[in-house]
């Protein structure tokens, strides 16, 4: 049986803070001081898109003004707008982060005691990974995983136990959006499980209809190997550094045979953020001898698992760099991690110029 390690939320907690205004510093976000009380903003309906997000796919092999004129016109229907809740600031999202992280809490010997922090990350990025960022469709902004086929789409297997575990906190505060809900959710996830705090903002819509479904297909299939995973993450928009930091998440939570097949935690601390994920990786790993899919199992305890596109981060030539990079170095996966996952969670959704980012205080931090 694996050990559990305790997290160390203190000693997390003073390092993701710095870890934090490096990136802030870096990409010039504005950020909420946490007991600032300066109201969010609000949509005012002005064409100025002030991220990346939008699909400004300048495509120089398409010319012809016809196709651009086209283009352009695909391109404003497929915007989305962030518009955040009538008159709600930064503590009213504190409030609601503070109760999906006392549920956590109450749940912290789920799953066999990894939690409800690797559950709530998957949530929040199988809701954001039908992002395809060349037709701008998919990811998190409406929050559709509601809706068929995506609702059915084998990836998202055992993630009705999340979106069940976040419903009665969308009741108690109905002005929140499910995509706002699912992706504050996984900053919950992270942050509690002591990782790096991760900027987040709000203002994703809920989808009424079937209309703003993704097709399924593209999440990535743990069977495949490398080519695969540099696809997926390609349409994206991620290279293959972002790509590697965001798959370290995989230190958290585990696998079930009746959701995805595979079977096991990745390391001895599921229930802890860090970068212990690379740290694994980098051990000696076999085939493992059993009834399930191909994985893979550590040939020092054989306790834990690793799928077969892990490994295929370890015998890409390009993706192992990444791999020793943040296995020798937290803080450097926490800062990548960090600027790929608000990223991640934000791929699909336009915010007005300037909007700021909140930075939520965990549980230990509003009790000390
Ligand atoms: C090549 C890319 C990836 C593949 C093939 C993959 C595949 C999987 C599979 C098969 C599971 C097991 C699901 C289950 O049985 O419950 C899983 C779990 C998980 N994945 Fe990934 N994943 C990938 C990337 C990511 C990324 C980018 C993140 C987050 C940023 C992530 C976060 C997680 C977490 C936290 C769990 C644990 C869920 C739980 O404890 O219930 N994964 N993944
Ligand atoms: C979004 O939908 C959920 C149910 O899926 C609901 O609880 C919530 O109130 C809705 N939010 C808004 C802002 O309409």
């Amino acid at each position: 049986m694996a050990t559990i390690a305790l997290r160390q939320t203190s000693a997390h907690a003073s390092r993701a803070s710095s870890v934090l205004l490096g990136l802030a510093g870096a990409a010039g976000l504005a950020l909420y001081a946490a007991n600032d009380n300066q109201s969010s903003y609000k949509y005012s309906g002005s064409s100025s898109n002030g991220n990346n997000n939008n699909n400004n796919n300048n495509n120089k092999n398409n010319g012809g003004n016809y196709i651009k004129a086209l283009f352009g016109a695909t391109t404003a229907a497929n915007i989305n707008n962030a518009m955040c809740p009538e008159g709600k600031k930064y503590a009213d999202f504190q409030e609601v982060y503070n109760d999906i992280a006392k549920k956590v809490r109450d749940e912290d010997d789920a799953d066999r005691g990894a939690g409800r922090y690797g559950l709530l990350v998957r949530l929040s990025w199988h809701a954001s990974g039908t992002y395809n960022k060349k037709e701008n469709s998919g990811g998190s902004y409406g929050g559709t995983m509601i809706y068929s086929p995506e609702s059915t789409d084998g990836a998202n297997a055992g993630l009705e136990v999340g979106r069940d575990f976040l419903a009665e906190i969308g009741v108690k505060y109905p002005w929140i959006s499910r995509g706002d809900l699912w992706t504050l959710g996984g900053v919950v996830g992270v942050q509690e499980a002591g990782g790096p705090k991760i900027p987040w903002r709000p203002g994703r819509v809920n989808a009424t209809d079937e209309s703003k479904v993704p097709a399924n297909g593209r999440l990535p299939d743990a069977s495949q190997g490398a080519s695969h995973i540099r696809d997926v993450f390609g349409k994206y928009g991620f290279t293959d550094e972002e790509t590697v930091a965001l798959i370290g998440a995989h230190c958290l939570g585990r696998c079930h045979t009746w959701r995805s097949g595979f079977d096991g935690p990745w390391g001895p601390s599921p229930n802890m953020f860090n970068n212990a994920y690379y740290v694994e990786l980098l051990k000696e790993w076999r085939v493992r001898d059993w009834n399930g899919p191909k994985q893979y199992e550590d040939v020092e305890t054989k306790e834990y698992m690793m799928l077969p596109s892990d490994m295929a981060l370890k015998e890409d030539s390009v993706f192992v760099k990444s791999v020793k990079k943040y296995a020798a170095n937290q803080d450097l996966f926490f800062a990548d991690f960090t600027k790929a996952y608000v990223k991640l969670l934000e791929n699909g959704c336009t915010y007005p110029r300037g909007t700021k980012y909140f930075e939520f205080k965990t549980l230990d931090e509003q009790e000390n």
